[in-house]
């Protein structure tokens, strides 16, 4: 086996992104397969820090370009320091909830920033470290929203117009590049669609040699 193998888990706040990648990381786990989970924006220190700038409810006026590179400030880190380790020393499954789509869906779709700038600098940030395959969890904003409890931080403040936005670039990405973006139905029961996502990466890490 020449690498391990980069899983992304990708959708819309409340879609059941973690919740699937948590058991996607436990069945992979009973198998034996050394994973690595681990999400965006943070995984190591200094993105963990990032983070807490990103995500602080009280900073709500932050311009996007602040917002896009500090993203992507913590995603060159984070492979940097992690990932690329993970994958090519230790030969890992690395499952990352959000990674350089979110990037091109938030920051470009909702925030409107040009798509090529922010995939051009995402090449700058990731080295052009690209996941092997792409799990979206698609769910419309309604209803991801109702899912919901917790106190919205700053990002799911910004509005339903600005969330709709996301959703619609989420899918029309995935329709480009429907070999590395797999869509799945997030309103369908978690257990059915943890049984849907792991048919396909099973299929992916049983043709890498890891199953
Ligand atoms: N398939 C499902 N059906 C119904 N509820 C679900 C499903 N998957 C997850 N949930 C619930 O919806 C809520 C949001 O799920 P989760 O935290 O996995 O979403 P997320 O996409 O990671 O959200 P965020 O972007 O905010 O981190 C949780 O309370 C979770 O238990
Ligand atoms: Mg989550």
């Amino acid at each position: 086996m020449k690498s391990g193998v980069f899983l992304v888990f990708e959708g819309i706040e409340g879609s059941g992104k973690s919740t699937q990648a948590e058991l996607l990381t436990k069945a992979l786990t009973e198998k034996d397969v050394e994973v690595d989970l681990t999400r965006e924006p943070g995984g190591t220190e200094v993105g963990d820090k990032i983070r807490a700038v990103l995500l602080d409810s009280s900073l709500d006026e932050m311009h996007p370009r602040t917002e896009l590179l500090l993203y992507l400030a913590a995603r060159a880190e984070h492979i940097a320091k992690r990932i690329r380790r993970k994958l090519f020393v230790d030969k890992a499954v690395v499952i990352c909830d959000r990674y350089m789509l979110s990037t091109l869906a938030y920051q470009a779709g909702g925030r409107k920033i040009d798509v090529k700038t922010v995939s051009r600098l995402g090449k700058f940030a990731t080295g052009g470290l690209d996941p092997d395959l792409t799990v979206l969890v698609d769910l419309d904003v309604e209803r991801a929203f109702a899912r919901l409890d917790r106190t919205h931080d700053r990002i799911e403040k910004a509005g339903t117009e600005f969330h709709l936005r996301v959703r619609k670039a989420y899918l029309e990405f995935a329709r480009r590049s429907p070999a590395r973006i797999r869509v799945f139905d997030g309103a369908k029961e978690k257990m059915t669609l943890h049984e849907e996502i792991k048919e396909v990466v099973y299929d992916l890490l049983t043709r890498k040699g890891i199953l």
